[in-house]
C-alpha cells in the first residue's frame, strides 16, 4: 500500500513545486557494476532531515525501489530484486542530493526510473536506465572446413556471447564491400537476459579471399573482430588427403594384382581338374561298357 499511498501524501502536502535535476540522456550502466542514478533538488539553506522525504519508484510499474522518510530508509514495502541493491548517499542528502546507487546491475533493471522528493515543496522528475553488457571476442568458423576449392558453398558463422543489447555483426570481404546481404542472424537470450549473437554468412568461394566478421554493441560501439584469409592453399588438394589417396591406391592395385594372380591360378586349377575329370569319365565308361560287354563274354 505505502508504494501507491506515499506519491500521493506527498503530493497533497506539498505546497508548491520544487525543481528536480536528473540526466535527460538515458544512464547507460554495465551489466554486474553499480550506477548512481543521479537525483537533485534545490532545497533551503537549512533544513531538517526528518522533513525530507524521498521516493525512487519504476516510472511504468509504480512499483517501489526505494524509499526515505523521517530521517531513514524504509524498505519493507521495496519491489522484488531490489532488496540489498539500493542505497541512497547519506552525507549527500543534506547537500541535495538524493541520486539513488543501484549496485550490480542486471538486464532487468533497464526502465524509466522516477524520483520523487519532498522537503517543504515537493517535486519529481523520471530518468531511463540503460544496460549494457560487452559481448565475447567474436570466434569465426568454417563449415565445411577442409578440402575447400574453389567454387564451393562454405558457410562462414561468426558467434559472440554475454552481451546486451542486441549487436550488429558487419560482414565485409578483403576489399571491404560489404557482404552483409546474404546473413541470417539469430539472438538468443540466457536467463540473465544476455545475448548469444550467431551469424551466418553463405559465400561461393573465391581463391585467395578474405572474409571478417566485426560486432557492434549499439551503446558500447565496436566490439570486436574476427577474419579468415582463404588463400590458394588451403583451397588446393591438401597434402595429407594427397597422400592418403595415393597410399589407398597403391594399397588397392597391389590387392588387385594378388587377386588376379589368385584368379589366374584357380582357374588354371579348375581346368586341370575338369580335364581331370574328363578323363576320368571316359575310363569309367571304359569300364562300364567293359562289364556290359562281359555277359555276353559268358
Ligand atoms: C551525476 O552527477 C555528477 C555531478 O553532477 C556527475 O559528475 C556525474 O557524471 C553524473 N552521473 C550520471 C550517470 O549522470
Ligand atoms: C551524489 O553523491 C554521489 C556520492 O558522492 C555522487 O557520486 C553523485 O555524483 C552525486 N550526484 C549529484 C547529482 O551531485
Ligand atoms: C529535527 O526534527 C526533529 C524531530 O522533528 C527534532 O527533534 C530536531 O530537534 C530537529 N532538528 C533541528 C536541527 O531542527
Ligand atoms: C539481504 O541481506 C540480508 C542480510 O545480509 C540477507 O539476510 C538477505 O537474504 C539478503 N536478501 C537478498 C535478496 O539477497
Ligand atoms: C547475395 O546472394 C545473391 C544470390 O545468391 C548473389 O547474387 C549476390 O551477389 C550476393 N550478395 C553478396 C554481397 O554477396
Ligand atoms: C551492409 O549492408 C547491410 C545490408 O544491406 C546494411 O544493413 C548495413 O548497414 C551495411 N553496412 C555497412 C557498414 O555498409
Ligand atoms: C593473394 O592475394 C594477395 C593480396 O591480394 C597477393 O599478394 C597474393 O599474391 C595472392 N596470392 C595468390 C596465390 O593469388
Amino acid at each position: 500500500m505505502l508504494h501507491l499511498l506515499l506519491p500521493a501524501v506527498l503530493a497533497v502536502q506539498a505546497m508548491a513545486v520544487m525543481e528536480l535535476r536528473v540526466p535527460e540522456q538515458p544512464v547507460v550502466a554495465l551489466y554486474d557494476q553499480d550506477a548512481t542514478l543521479n537525483c537533485s533538488f534545490s532545497h533551503p539553506n537549512v533544513f531538517n532531515l526528518s522533513d525530507l522525504s524521498i521516493f525512487w519508484q519504476l516510472t511504468d510499474t509504480k512499483r517501489n525501489v526505494h524509499t526515505y522518510s523521517e530521517g531513514r530508509d524504509l524498505l519493507v514495502d521495496q519491489a522484488e530484486g531490489f532488496a540489498n541493491r539500493t542505497s541512497l548517499f547519506a552525507t549527500q542528502l543534506k547537500l541535495g542530493n538524493a541520486s539513488l546507487l543501484l549496485r550490480k546491475v542486471v538486464v532487468a533493471d533497464e526502465g524509466s526510473y522516477t524520483c520523487f522528493v519532498r522537503v517543504q515543496d515537493y517535486g519529481r522528475a523520471a530518468l531511463f536506465l540503460q544496460v549494457a553488457a560487452p559481448y565475447t571476442k567474436p570466434a569465426l568458423t568454417l563449415e565445411p572446413e577442409s578440402n575447400l576449392r574453389p567454387g564451393d558453398k562454405v558457410a562462414l558463422t561468426c558467434v559472440a556471447y554475454g552481451g546486451y543489447p542486441a549487436g550488429v555483426v558487419v560482414w565485409q570481404d578483403g576489399s571491404g564491400r560489404n557482404l552483409t546481404e546474404n546473413v541470417t542472424l539469430s539472438l538468443v537470450a540466457n536467463e540473465e537476459g544476455l545475448f548469444t549473437i550467431t551469424s551466418v554468412l553463405t559465400v561461393t568461394l573465391e581463391p585467395n579471399s578474405t572474409y571478417s566478421c566485426q560486432l557492434i554493441n549499439p551503446l558500447l560501439g565496436e566490439e570486436g573482430y574476427a577474419s579468415v584469409t582463404i588463400t590458394g592453399q588451403n583451397i588446393a588438394f591438401p597434402p595429407v588427403a594427397l597422400w592418403v589417396t595415393v597410399g589407398l591406391a597403391v594399397c588397392l592395385l597391389v590387392l588387385l594384382v594378388a587377386l588376379a594372380a589368385v584368379c589366374r591360378r584357380k582357374i588354371k586349377e579348375s581346368c586341370e581338374e575338369a580335364r581331370r575329370e574328363a578323363e576320368e569319365a571316359k575310363e569309367l565308361n571304359e569300364d562300364e561298357s567293359e562289364t556290359a560287354m562281359t555277359p555276353l563274354k559268358t
